[in-house]
C-alpha cells in the first residue's frame, strides 16, 4: 500500500488543512467539483476542507440512499446551513432498492449494491449535470487498509482496488484525508469549526443500514433496523463507547405475544468500545441498560421477539455484521 499514515502524534492540524485546501484548489482549478456528504465525521471533514478550497465552485450533495438512519438528510442539511454550505439533498432511494433486490452475500451487497449505484448511477448524473470533473469523498486510512487486507471492500474504495475511476465513472476522486485515521479526522474536524455533536460522532458506514441488515435489504426490512437504531442510539448516547449499533438477523424465532406463539425477528445490539475500528471490545454494559434496551425494542419495534448482545471481540469479529 503506497499510502502512508500520518498518526495522531505527528499531525500538525494547521498545517494539514493549508496544504489540503491547496492541494484541492490546485486539483479542481477553475472548474467544478461535486462533493459526496454522507453526515459522517469524515465527510463532514471534507466538506469543510472543499467549502474553504472552492466556495460556490463546491456542489455538496447529500444521498438520500434510503439507508440512512431516522431523519438524517435534514439534520445534516440544517447543520451545514450554519456554515453557508448548500446542501443538495438527491433522492435515489428507487435505485438503491432495485440494485439491492434478491441481494444477500455481503460482498456483492456492497459492490454491485452500494458502491456501483453511488459512484456510477448517482455520482456519474450529477458531475455530469453539472460539468464537474472532480469528486470529492472522505476516505480514511482504516478504510484503504481494510480493504486492501481483503478484510472487507469498504464502499468507497475505488483507486487502491484498481479502478480507474475516469474510465470507469467519469471524474476523479480526491481523497483529502486518506493519510488519517479517526481520532485525526476529529481533530482535524474540531479545528475547521464542526459542532461537538459532528466531529466526535460514532463512525457510521458508508453502506449504511445495509451493513446491518443480514439477508435481502428492502425498504421494510431498513424501517426495522432503523427504528431498533433509533432506540440503541437514545439508549447508548451516554456510553462513551466508540461505535454502537442494532443488527437485523436474518433467520427468524420463536416467541410469544399475547399469549399466541409469534415466530418473529431477532435485533443484535452491538457496542464497541475501540480507538480507530481495527481492533475492538464489546462495552461492557451495565446488564440492566441492556434488559431495558430489550424492552424498548420488543415493545417499540414490530415484530421483534428477541434482542441479543454480542460479546465477541474485533477480531474475529468486526464491527458492522455485513
Ligand atoms: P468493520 O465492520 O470492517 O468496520 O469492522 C470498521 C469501521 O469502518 C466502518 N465501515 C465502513 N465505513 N464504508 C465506510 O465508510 C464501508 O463500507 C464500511 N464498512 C464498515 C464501520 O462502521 C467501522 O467504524
Amino acid at each position: 500500500m503506497d499510502i502512508k499514515e500520518i498518526r495522531l502524534e505527528d499531525l500538525d492540524v494547521t498545517a494539514f488543512i493549508e496544504e489540503q485546501v491547496a492541494a484541492i484548489r490546485e486539483a479542481v482549478g477553475q472548474g467544478q467539483a461535486v462533493n459526496a456528504l454522507s453526515g459522517g465525521v469524515d465527510s463532514s471533514v471534507v466538506t469543510l476542507l472543499g467549502h474553504r478550497a472552492l466556495g460556490d465552485q463546491l456542489k455538496t450533495a447529500f444521498v438520500d440512499n434510503g439507508l440512512m438512519r431516522q431523519d438524517e438528510p435534514q439534520y445534516i442539511q440544517r447543520i451545514f446551513a450554519d456554515f453557508g454550505v448548500p446542501v443538495e439533498i438527491v433522492d435515489a432511494q428507487d435505485q438503491f432498492f432495485a440494485a439491492l433486490r434478491g441481494v444477500v452475500d455481503p460482498e456483492a451487497k456492497r459492490d454491485q449494491g452500494i458502491t456501483k449505484v453511488f459512484y456510477k448511477d448517482v455520482f456519474g448524473q450529477l458531475v455530469r449535470d453539472c460539468g464537474a470533473k472532480v469528486l470529492l469523498q472522505g476516505t480514511n486510512y482504516t478504510d484503504v487498509e481494510e480493504t486492501v487486507a481483503g478484510i472487507k471492500r469498504q464502499h468507497n474504495i475505488l483507486e487502491q482496488l484498481g479502478i480507474d475511476t475516469q474510465a470507469a465513472y467519469g471524474y476523479t476522486v480526491l481523497e483529502p484525508i486518506i493519510q488519517l485515521r479517526k481520532p485525526a479526522v476529529r481533530a482535524v474536524g474540531k479545528a475547521l469549526g464542526l459542532p461537538e455533536e459532528l466531529y466526535a460522532r460514532p463512525p457510521f458506514p458508508g453502506p449504511a443500514l445495509a451493513a446491518r441488515v443480514i439477508g435481502e435489504v428492502t425498504p421494510e426490512r431498513v424501517a426495522l433496523v432503523r427504528a431498533a437504531t433509533l432506540i440503541v442510539e437514545e439508549e447508548l448516547r451516554d456510553s462513551s463507547a466508540f461505535q454502537y449499533m442494532a443488527i437485523l438477523h436474518e433467520d427468524r424465532v420463536t416467541g410469544l405475544r399475547d399469549g399466541k406463539r409469534d415466530f418473529g425477528y431477532q435485533i443484535e445490539v452491538r457496542c464497541w468500545d475501540s480507538t480507530d475500528a481495527v481492533t475492538a471490545a464489546p462495552t461492557n454494559l451495565p446488564f440492566e441498560k441492556l434488559r431495558c434496551i430489550a424492552e424498548r425494542v420488543t415493545q417499540e419495534v414490530p415484530g421483534v421477539v428477541s434482542v441479543t448482545y454480542n460479546i465477541a471481540a474485533k477480531p474475529p469479529s468486526c464491527i458492522e455484521a455485513v
